[in-house]
């Protein structure tokens, strides 16, 4: 076991306790108590939080485990979005403000609970229309504009399974995800908007869908006024046209508990993304659950979670958990260094936002630019402040404390996964916070660091973090590869294996290191090394590629790879800048190498396999470790 984690930090425990006021009014209460309530019963512990909603038929048994497979709410019936609106419109929240969008022009839009379900229903009766039924997948492809969650929800109104794929995919990424999910139907914009540049997504779509048999219709939300893009009748249909003649109320879809909600890829340890799938019934009652206690989300507050919907954060705390709750959400494409390094701390102060969850990519990039920024804003509005993503290093955790929160605001620093569907580890708020340290796991989870063989480590020692056992939004498959499934639970036996490698401190808070497996979290999203190796191949002049991460300090990790040229190539800038483009091209910009280096040879073990540890130990100057499967 590697144990490249701070050991001093382990051994001298700081904490910082918040204001008991906010104890005091917490939704979750004591953290002990609540977390022995759920250890003495389980499922009597999540019962009573799916009480909490509305079904259209309740459940036999709360959870069935026949190891690995669990199913929960066996039998119940509901639609998550008349949790998310129809519940809310039915009671007092009609005319609260579910949707707040800002685009970056300045211009805003705001949905009241009523409208927005007023929009999903007819955006779901013009899916109907074109033959969408459910069971069918939806491929979503779209910038962070209201339309992206009314898709989703509208999706998941007729039962529909969606996959969103963010929009910072390439077109062979893209492709790949629509091929393997088979989606009947891809739903676009014209253009996405970033930093004052229009990114156009339709020309993305029209080449992934060339070699892509199952699309039948391409709904795009069409922004560009003046001239607008034309659309290929009877294939490519106006976002807005589908929704004209047709009527305003659509009832919802009845799902099984255990029916599939949506797909989400992940990059998987092989160049082929899996397909995580997460159902309808335990799905809603985890992200409704964690939303409420994690962010202790109140009536009168305005949240705010910068992620994209494309990944999971976006999918469970920015559309179904805060919506489940009643939230008042605010969304917005403003990126973080645009127009100014203050974009985001004036949208606070001008949002009032209390509750803001971020990632600690975004955190680092703040600490570089300096306090000067946020201090010109007024963000005493701010109550909690969340982060995400990966390790929020000591660092990070004191300046957001005392920068962002003013030594006032819990952080809550969630681990968990797009496989996990919602937030496993946290410190709840109220309790006390201890840097580097994400914390305890949340009541309704239980986990652990282990040896590979599922023996728990004593405190301080590296080990292997696994949950062990069955929650309700835990992923119930990998979309066509079960296979693939089984082995969450099957490598180290009895339990879920995370593949992250953590510390735990003996006072029972758990530290993450990082990720155990040949995925690198960049910016707070997971790629996989096999993916950029495989876009690197088919570029013409290479042979053969090796990708590993190395620390960065603002990314977390910045991407490497090391190329072996076909005969016939020389290395050259140029060369390095084209294989660049190539992989923006066909992968998306989120997973571009920042380093290429030409070599003659890779470090393989005697049966083929590229040795990426011993690359990354030389890169770093570190001792590669065990190396006795070395070809030579
Ligand atoms: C990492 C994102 C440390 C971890 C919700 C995990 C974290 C992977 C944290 C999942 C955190 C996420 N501290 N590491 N607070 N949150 N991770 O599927 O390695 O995009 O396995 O889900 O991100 O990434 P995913």
């Amino acid at each position: 076991m590697k144990e490249n984690f701070d050991v001093k930090l382990v051994e001298n425990a700081k904490y910082y306790t918040p204001d008991a006021e906010y104890k005091r009014s917490s939704w979750i209460g004591d953290y002990q108590e609540a977390y022995r309530r759920f250890l003495a019963d389980p499922d009597a512990f999540w019962e009573t939080i799916a009480r909490e909603l509305e079904w259209i038929r309740p459940w036999d048994r709360v959870c069935e485990w026949t190891y690995p497979y669990a199913r929960w709410f066996v039998n119940a019936q509901l639609n998550i979005t008349a949790n998310c609106l129809d519940r809310h419109v039915a009671g007092d929240r009609r005319n609260k403000v579910a949707l707040i969008w800002r685009g970056e022009d300045g211009k805003e839009r705001v949905y009241s609970y009523q409208r927005l379900l007023g929009e999903v229903s007819r955006f779901a009766n013009g899916l109907k229309k074109l033959g969408v039924k459910k069971g069918d997948r939806v491929c979503i492809y779209m910038p962070m504009v209201p339309e992206q969650l009314i898709a989703m929800l509208a999706c998941a109104r007729i039962g529909a399974v969606h996959s969103v794929v963010f929009a910072g995919f390439g077109t062979s990424a893209l492709n790949l995800r629509i091929n393997d999910a088979e989606a009947k139907v891809v739903i676009t914009a014209d253009i996405s908007i970033r930093r004052g540049k229009a990114i156009p997504l339709i020309t993305i779509v029209q080449e992934a869908i060339v070699h892509a048999p199952s699309v039948e219709h391409v709904v795009i939300y069409r922004r560009r006024k003046e001239p607008p893009v034309e659309l290929h009748p009877g294939r490519e249909h106006d976002f807005y046209g589908i929704m004209e003649d047709v009527p305003a109320e659509c009832p919802c879809e009845t799902m099984d508990a255990e029916d599939p909600l949506f797909v989400l890829y992940t990059s998987g340890s092989t160049g082929t993304p899996k397909g995580v799938v997460h159902t309808c019934g335990g799905y809603m009652v985890g992200a409704y659950y964690s939303t409420k206690t994690v962010f202790d989300l109140k009536e009168r507050d305005i949240y705010w979670c910068t992620a994209d919907p494309g990944w999971i954060t976006g999918h469970t705390y920015i559309v179904y958990g805060p919506l489940a709750v009643g939230a008042t959400v605010f969304i917005t494409e403003i990126t973080p260094d645009y127009p100014d390094p203050g974009s985001w701390w004036k949208l606070i102060q001008e949002q009032q936002i209390s509750v803001f969850y971020t990632a600690p990519t975004a955190i680092r990039t703040f600490m570089k630019v300096g306090e000067d920024w946020p201090n010109r804003y007024n963000l005493s509005s701010l109550r909690i402040i969340g982060s995400v993503g990966e390790p929020l290093n000591p660092e990070a955790f004191e300046w957001y404390y005392r920068v962002i929160g003013k030594s006032r605001c819990p952080i809550v620093d969630t681990w968990w996964q797009t496989e996990t569907g919602m937030q496993m580890i946290t410190t709840m708020v109220g309790e006390p916070m201890r840097p580097g340290f994400v914390g305890k796991p949340i009541p309704g989870v239980e986990v652990d660091v282990t040896d590979k063989n599922g023996n728990p480590v004593p405190p301080g020692t590296g080990g292997f973090l696994v949950i062990k056992r069955p929650w309700p939004s835990m992923l119930r498959t990998v979309y066509k590869n079960d296979a693939r499934y089984r082995q969450y639970w099957e490598t180290i036996s009895g339990v879920y294996a995370a593949g992250d490698l953590a510390v735990k401190g003996s006072d029972g808070y758990i530290m993450v290191i990082g990720r155990a497996d040949d995925i690198i979290i960049v910016s707070g999203h997971n790629i996989g090394t096999a993916e950029v190796e495989s876009a690197l191949v088919s570029h013409h002049a290479v042979a053969e590629a090796a990708v590993i991460g190395k620390p960065d300090a603002i990314k977390g990790n910045a991407i490497k790879a090391f190329v072996i040229l076909r005969v016939g190539n020389t290395p050259s800038e140029k060369l390095t800048q084209d294989l660049i483009y190539h992989v923006r091209m066909t992968l998306g910009p989120v997973a571009v190498p920042h380093e290429i280096e030409f070599v003659d040879k890779l470090p393989k073990t005697r049966s083929g396999k590229i040795m990426r540890r011993v690359l990354k130990a030389k890169e770093l100057g570190m001792d590669p470790g065990d190396i006795s499967t070395l070809e030579e």
